[in-house]
């Protein structure tokens, strides 16, 4: 990852706090991508904590995740447009698979499906968000929060991919042992929305904000 040198540039939020005491993650720049699982509605929640801490939040979602939870409720909660295709008109011609990531400190994707944990190891971009998590490479890290039944976890497929990740530098959290939505316990429950958000600021905070 390319060092950053501090700037005193303020972060382009649209939902930093204005109060004078800032919050821990103040400047930091946050892509929440959400991917289609049931645990969508738990990331509603990941989002407002994290623009409380005074990130700027921007989320994409993909078209699995708009069947579970609506983008309004994403940009309800970050004050932000969310981003869920790359094709839409555009006036201004911003390549967006590559700015949002130029912007952003880090990338939490949350869930993280099987299919966008498949797509990233084998290097698939054929959506806005398996295209950003492409492009993110060289420009910021990946948190990834998988989520699936115990199953799906276990695949065969699924553990090559989680370790492939791994030895690329993707950072996991969770999944945690516990009641899926199917009503079975195993692996696969998506980890709790404090520690996705503590992990997210332990890699933040390694490197000051970059202030594009
Ligand atoms: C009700 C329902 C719940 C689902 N939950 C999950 C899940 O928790 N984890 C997962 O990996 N896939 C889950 N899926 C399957 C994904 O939505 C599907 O693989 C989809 O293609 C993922 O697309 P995306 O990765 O582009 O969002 C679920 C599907 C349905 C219909």
């Amino acid at each position: 990852m390319p060092s950053r040198k501090k700037s005193k540039k303020s972060a382009k939020t649209g939902n930093s706090c204005k109060s004078p005491n800032r919050g821990p993650l103040a400047g930091y720049e946050v892509l929440l991508c959400v991917t289609g699982g049931i645990a969508c509605y738990k990331v509603a929640d990941l989002a407002s904590k994290l623009v409380q801490t005074d990130a700027g939040v921007t989320a994409a979602m993909t078209e699995a995740a708009e069947k579970f939870v609506a983008p309004l409720t994403f940009a309800a909660l970050t004050n932000r447009q969310v981003f869920t295709d790359m094709w839409l008109p555009q006036v201004d011609y911003d390549l967006r698979h590559i700015s949002l990531t130029d912007r952003a400190d880090l990338i939490i994707i949350a869930p993280a499906t099987a299919n966008i944990l498949g797509k990233m190891a084998a290097g698939i971009a054929d959506d806005l968000i398996s295209t950003m998590a492409l492009s993110a490479a060289g420009s910021c890290d990946i948190l990834a929060a998988p989520a699936m039944n115990s199953r799906m976890w276990n695949a065969a497929a699924v553990r090559a991919n989680v370790e492939t990740l791994k030895t690329r530098g993707v950072h996991f959290v969770g999944p945690d042992e516990g009641r899926l939505a199917s009503g079975a316990t195993g692996p696969g429950r998506m980890a709790e929305t404090d520690n996705i958000l503590k992990a997210a600021q332990r890699l933040l905070l390694r490197r000051p904000p970059k202030n594009r």
